[in-house]
């Protein structure tokens, strides 16, 4: 008796628990607006980058992963890539600093762990996987030194789910061997259909001063039972920028395969006949076989009767 009602407690606060954590890993981080828009008091120069670095790899490295690897903890919810795109873009600093200042669940609160200081220059760290950020600094840079851009060309392509658009990024080498934003590239982007590519963005678009093109994925494309499909871009010029190309997987829109096979058909082999074929079938089975019985019977009472 006592070992069911004791089960039963387990069983009920394992419930619980599940419930409550599904709760929390449904709901959204939000950060208010006023903590949101606090800007980074710290310059994110080389030895502000350099501690905010040591400090991830002591404090935040075991569960978060290395940024870009998708490597953290398989904890629920999930701590995010630090250099993923969709964070990056969705958190501003402010929003960094504070959940890593709050925490929440798992993710532990740093408040009395870190000082401002240097909760501020994690942010700078994290904020130096942000291709945007890292192109505004790079700009002034190369207008300093007034070099000239050459081959070879590189470009790199980031896909943000939630505006379900392309950024492509074009960079070239600089005289002393360095990589700068090239602007005024044209740049093609399309989506590989079964017969040919289909260009997407607007034709003959160039890169902006940062070395950047955005293009809009239609989300009305088909893209098969899992609604993905391959995006890619490449610089139209090849005599001047060389062969460079750069490809993603995108979402596009779900489409349902209907297979003729899965519905009761005539042709069918893997299921039923349809109803109309059964009942017909069985019509005339009796139809014919209660004739044969009528038959049968007429014929005994004849012999009755003795004719
Ligand atoms: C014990 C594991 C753990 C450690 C250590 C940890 N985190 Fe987290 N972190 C998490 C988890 C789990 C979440 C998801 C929490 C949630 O959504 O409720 C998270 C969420 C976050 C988020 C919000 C992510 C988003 O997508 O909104 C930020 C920012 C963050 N952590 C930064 C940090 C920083 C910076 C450090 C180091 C100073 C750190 N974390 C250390 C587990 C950890």
């Amino acid at each position: 008796m006592e070992n069911t009602s004791s089960r039963l407690v387990v069983g009920l606060l394992a419930v619980l628990l599940l419930s409550s954590f599904s709760v929390f890993a449904q709901s959204e981080w939000k950060v208010e607006d006023a903590k949101s828009k606090m800007s980074n008091p710290i310059q994110a120069d080389d030895a502000s980058l350099k501690e905010g670095k040591a400090l991830f790899k002591t404090n935040c490295i075991t569960c978060h992963g290395d940024p870009g690897k998708n490597n953290g903890l398989p904890l629920v919810p999930k701590p995010s890539d630090m250099a993923n795109a969709a964070f990056l873009s969705a958190n501003s600093d402010g929003a960094v600093f504070t959940k890593m200042t709050d925490g929440r669940i798992t993710m532990p609160s740093f408040k009395a762990v870190l000082s401002e200081k240097e909760r501020w220059k994690i942010v700078n760290y994290i904020r130096s996987f942000d291709e945007n950020k890292k192109v505004a600094s790079t700009v002034t840079a190369v207008k300093k030194e007034g070099q000239t851009l050459g081959v070879p060309y590189q470009l790199s392509l980031n896909y943000n789910p939630e505006e379900s658009s392309l950024v492509a990024f074009v960079r070239g080498t600089l005289t002393d061997g360095n990589l700068a934003p090239a602007s005024d590239v044209e740049v093609g982007f399309f989506v590989k259909r079964y017969f040919g590519d289909l260009p997407i963005g607007d034709r003959g678009g160039v890169t902006d001063e940062n070395g950047m093109i955005k293009a809009a994925i239609p989300t009305d494309l088909p893209g098969g039972e899992e609604g993905k499909a391959l995006a890619f871009a490449k610089l139209n010029d090849v005599d001047t920028y060389g062969d460079v190309s750069a490809k993603t997987e995108v979402s596009v829109k779900a489409v349902e395969i209907i297979n003729l096979m899965d519905e009761r058909s005539l042709w069918t082999v893997s299921v039923m006949a349809p109803w109309w074929l059964i009942f017909t079938y069985f019509g005339i089975l009796i139809g014919v076989w209660g004739t044969l019985g009528y038959v049968v019977t007429l014929l005994f009472k004849l012999k009755k009767a003795g004719v």
